[in-house]
């Protein structure tokens, strides 16, 4: 009995003296995000998408636990305020465990981002069911009976998630090419690829229901995506670079395929969208200087506000 608990003894303070030595991961990685310098130039490129960031973190964080950031990380939201209308939504167990991730990624995706730059408090986000029915209206021209409700059922969630991601792959896309410093573009290089796959992960579970209708409006899930890309495109201003699920042909990948569960370029590359380009889809009314939609007070930081002042 005794030799049995000195042993235990002795491997214990073994163990916590290898702990004392080795250095845990997380503490080097911040050590290497801090060591560098970032440029001037790149602050508000990076800052800006904490706006996306904590719509998304709080949009999954409520759909899959009930609740968000003020209750999973309040030091993150600076104070900003609560958001407005976000609620858990009807989930399956697999679509729930998948959404409660991208939820955590979110989480991590703002600290990365405030472990760079000083960044901002949290912006007043409309995530309310109204909210989203007035961009499903918006997209089809006319008031859906009764309003799209993104909370009802699964389907309807993973809808509403299509706006999410890939308004942010877009933008980290389009801050790329104008970051100076090589821990800027390695942040952006590292949120852009975990903001495609969840895009990808959406896109392709409504990839699996593209014909199914969406009751109980007769509408298929093909189709609400094409609406919703095309009402992207427009708000955004700069042409074609939001597709739907199913696309002529010609948009498809080397213009020979239909099916699009990936949305790219004649050369299957991302498209770009600007921080204004990225604003006026956000508050929903085509101009970075009217906010509204998701965003009632506007975005926060250099870039949203200095569109808001010239109101
Ligand atoms: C909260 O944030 C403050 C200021 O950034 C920091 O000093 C503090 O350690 C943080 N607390 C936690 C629990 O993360
Ligand atoms: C949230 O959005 C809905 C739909 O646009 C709107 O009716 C509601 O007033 C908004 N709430 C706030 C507090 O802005
Ligand atoms: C955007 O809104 C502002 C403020 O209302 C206005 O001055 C400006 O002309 C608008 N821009 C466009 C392109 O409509």
């Amino acid at each position: 009995m005794a030799s049995t608990t000195f042993w235990a003894t002795a491997t214990s303070m073994l163990l916590f003296f290898l702990f004392l030595l080795v250095p845990s991961s997380n503490c080097v990685d911040l050590e290497s995000y801090r060591s560098h310098e970032v440029p001037k130039s790149d602050v508000d490129l990076l800052e800006f998408p904490l706006n996306l960031e904590y719509f998304e973190a709080e949009l999954f964080l409520y759909a899959s636990l009930g609740y968000g950031l003020d209750k999973v990380d309040p030091n993150l939201t600076v104070g900003g305020p609560s958001p407005i209308g976000a609620k858990a939504a009807q989930l399956g167990p697999v679509i729930k465990d998948v959404i409660l991730q991208f939820a955590y990624q979110e989480v991590g995706h703002l600290k990365a981002i405030k472990k760079t730059v000083k960044g901002f408090p949290r912006p007043l986000l409309n995530l309310s069911k109204e909210s989203f029915a007035q961009v499903v209206d918006k997209a089809f021209g006319r008031a859906l009976k009764p309003p799209f409700d993104p909370y009802a059922n699964e389907l309807n969630f993973l809808i509403a998630s299509y706006l999410v991601p890939y308004v942010g792959l877009t933008g980290y896309v389009g801050a790329n090419p104008k970051l100076e410093g090589p821990v800027s573009r390695r942040l952006v290089a590292g949120l852009l690829g975990v903001e495609s796959g969840q895009d990808a992960v959406i896109r392709a579970l409504l990839y699996e229901r593209a014909n199914q209708k969406v009751e109980p409006y007769g509408i298929t899930v093909a189709e609400f995506t094409n609406w919703l890309s095309n009402l992207r495109n427009k708000l955004g201003g700069e042409g074609l670079k939001d597709e739907g699920l199913v696309v002529p042909p010609s948009l498809g990948a080397e213009g020979k395929i239909a099916g699009n569960v990936l949305a790219g370029d004649p050369y299957s590359v991302a498209y770009d969208r600007t921080a204004e380009e990225i604003l006026r889809i956000v508050y929903g009314s085509g101009n970075a200087s009217i906010p509204g939609g998701f965003y009632p007070k506007g975005g926060n930081g250099n870039i949203a506000r200095s569109h808001l002042q010239s109101v």
